[in-house]
């Protein structure tokens, strides 16, 4: 039997409340434990309004949960961290957004987005960034590196951006990503190539990943374990071939249903 492995992070009993003059009180996340585990992705579908990017954000630790713990490496975190534990702590747990565009300063060249990652944890020395950002580009599948390190992100392609928003990330050498459909706003036709890029990556460096999609397809592929959330409950969980071919849960049921099925190019 294989050893069982611990989470890199861990969210335990996690309750968020928001106070909205308007809406009064909103309980977006209810009692969530979740885990991630190093070269595995877990991911989380719900309908719009369930908790998916609250659940992203207390992780990212941009959001403070009322209630529960946060574990990483085992360690729990603080309920405020530091300004030196937050940077080390973005070191290793990084994000990719829906929207290329918004996430990325249109002022800015892609050689600037990728240096400022890179020399904001002094993970290399001058001398050696001019092929620290060759080598993130090619990872990413941008190559030649020289014919993108000067453009600036309008430039580009939206799979474009999101794959150097997705070298902006590994920049750093994450243990984990959490991505919030990060493809949901790219033209289907090149989809598929971003998630094939998140897989490589997830299994060659290892990364744990989260993934929020409402697309099942993007799921089946790149996901081992799927939670699914309602009104900030999980409320099934379970291995991604279980939970899309025999949901047990009516809620799964009937958001599967409602969920747009797009045929795997694989
Ligand atoms: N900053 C906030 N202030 C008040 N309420 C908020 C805030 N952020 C989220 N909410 C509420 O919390 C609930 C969960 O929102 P969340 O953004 O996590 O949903 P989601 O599952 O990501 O939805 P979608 O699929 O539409 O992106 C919603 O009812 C939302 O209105
Ligand atoms: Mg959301």
């Amino acid at each position: 039997m294989a050893a069982v492995q611990s989470p890199v992070l861990e969210l335990d009993g996690i309750t968020k409340t928001f106070k909205d003059r308007r809406n009064g009180e909103v309980t977006a996340l209810r009692n969530v434990s979740l885990a991630l585990f190093a070269g595995k992705c877990v991911g989380l579908v719900g309908a719009s309004g369930s908790g998916k990017s609250t659940l992203a954000r207390v992780m990212m630790q941009l959001l403070t949960p009322d209630e529960g713990t946060i574990r990483f490496n085992g360690e729990p975190l603080p309920k405020k961290l530091s300004s030196v534990q937050e940077l080390d702590y973005r070191k290793h747990v990084q994000m990719i957004f829906q929207d290329p565009f918004a996430s990325l300063n249109q002022v800015h060249t892609v050689a600037y987005h990728l240096r400022r990652a890179l020399l904001r944890h002094d993970l290399v020395k001058k001398n050696e960034l001019q092929p620290a950002l060759k080598a993130l580009l090619e990872r990413v599948g941008l190559a030649p590196a020289e014919a993108y390190l000067s453009k600036k992100p309008f430039a580009l392609s939206g799979g474009q951006r999101q794959r150097v928003a997705i070298a902006r990330a590994l920049a750093v050498a994450p243990r984990v990503v959490v991505a919030d459909e990060p493809t949901s706003m790219l033209d289907v036709s090149i989809r598929a190539g971003v998630l094939r890029l998140l897989n490589e990556l997830k299994e060659a460096q290892q990364l744990s990943m989260l993934l929020i999609t409402h697309d099942l397809a993007s799921a089946r592929y790149l996901c081992d374990t799927i939670c699914v959330i309602n009104e900030g409950r999980i409320v099934e969980r379970g291995e991604t071939d279980k939970i899309l071919n025999a949901p047990e849960h009516p809620y799964t049921q009937k958001l599967l249903s409602a969920l747009p099925q797009l045929p795997t190019h694989e």
